[in-house]
């Protein structure tokens, strides 16, 4: 009697499992090859993208986004002309819109970027300030958006874009009337709101050894030496193949990590002249190989981002006029041979 009703019910379980109605995945999921994110993660890195609001009614962009990362950085919602348009006026729809979406995938989330020259709104940069005047809007600025997301954003970029290519300060609206002191004073103020976020100074042109890149390395050292709670250096990546490949990345990375410091590729593409060519394109998958194996070489090196993942909403045809096709997923979507060239290098 027992053993018939086992019989039973072993027969049942077989019956939904074959209708895919079992506890366990689908059928035809177990024979889904792993993702990006199931690749890096065997690393003990994340594998993640930037994506933006207004793409995220695209249905089969949105399934991608959420299935292939295990990380989001909002590509301009979190910014100071979409958190504070007016003064005092706070608005984080754009990114609670994204940060939701990622916590509902048990996604990471970047925040980006909480001071940076670029995308200000117009009622910082159309006057002059006073030191104490800026020095309190940058205070609540920071403080108000990190403390909103407490708890909720793993990294933050604090400071993006501070230095210019031969390694002096970016004269920006911050510097000039602050000076140099303002990155320590942010990464302080962003602390003490959310003591558990990691915090990041981020730039481009700064993956190989250089002018640039050794600005930061000199700031980053002083920095923690000083205590100042900086916790990790964001390369942003953007890479193009007339440029050439940043030879020195991997003991650029190292050098950081030797300060103690996190490092991350933050917003990686590989942009090329139009029109595409299987070279490029083979080129292209060499580069991404290449910046996948240096960070993996890197203990500290925690993680890769591109800058969005599919050329459908890659922001570099709209500002670098006749260059394009930058990112490992193509205009529909299908995957490109740098999708595959990744695969392998975290294989
Ligand atoms: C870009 C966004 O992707 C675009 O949509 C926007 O129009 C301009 O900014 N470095 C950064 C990012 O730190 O914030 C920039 O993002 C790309 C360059």
């Amino acid at each position: 009697m027992r053993k018939n009703r086992l019989r039973l019910v072993g027969a049942l379980a077989a019956l939904l499992v074959a209708a895919g109605i079992g506890a366990g995945p689908p059928a035809q999921a177990r024979h889904e090859p792993p993702t990006l994110a199931d690749l890096a993660q065997r690393h003990g890195r994340y594998f993640g993208s930037a994506t933006d609001n207004p793409e995220l009614v695209d249905e089969p962009y949105k399934a991608l986004l959420g299935s292939e990362f295990d990380q989001i950085t909002p590509g301009n919602g979190m910014k100071w002309y979409a958190t504070e348009p007016q003064q005092g006026v706070f608005d984080f729809a754009k990114g609670d819109e994204i940060v939701d979406l990622a916590r509902a995938r048990h996604q990471k989330v970047r925040g980006h970027t909480l001071v940076w020259h670029s995308q200000l709104p117009g009622w910082v940069t159309g006057r002059e300030w006073t030191a104490p005047e800026l020095r309190a809007v940058l205070k609540k600025h920071i403080q108000t958006e990190v403390r909103h997301y407490r708890g909720k954003i793993y990294a933050w970029d604090v400071v993006n874009e501070a230095f210019n290519e031969d390694g002096t300060y970016r004269e920006t609206v911050f510097y000039k009337t602050l000076g140099p002191g303002y990155i320590a004073d942010a990464l302080r103020w962003a602390h003490q709101a959310d003591p558990k976020a990691r915090l990041y100074l981020n730039d481009y042109n700064v993956e190989a050894i250089g002018p640039k890149s050794d600005a930061y390395y000199r700031l980053a050292k002083e920095l923690r030496a000083q205590g100042v709670p900086l916790h990790g250096f964001g390369l942003q990546t953007h890479l193009a193949l007339q440029y050439g490949y940043p030879t020195t990345l991997e003991d650029n990375l190292r050098r950081f990590s030797r300060l103690g410091l996190d490092t991350a590729l933050t917003e990686v593409d590989v942009r090329m002249q139009l029109p595409v060519t299987e070279e490029k394109l083979a080129q292209q998958a060499d580069w991404y190989r290449d910046m996948t194996e240096a960070c993996l070489a890197v203990r500290r090196c925690v993680g890769i981002t591109v800058w969005d993942y599919t050329d459908k909403y890659s922001w570099i045809p709209a500002v670098f006029p006749g260059e394009g096709a930058a990112l490992p997923w193509d205009e529909q979507l299908r995957p490109k041979p740098a999708y595959f060239a990744l695969r392998e290098a975290l294989k």
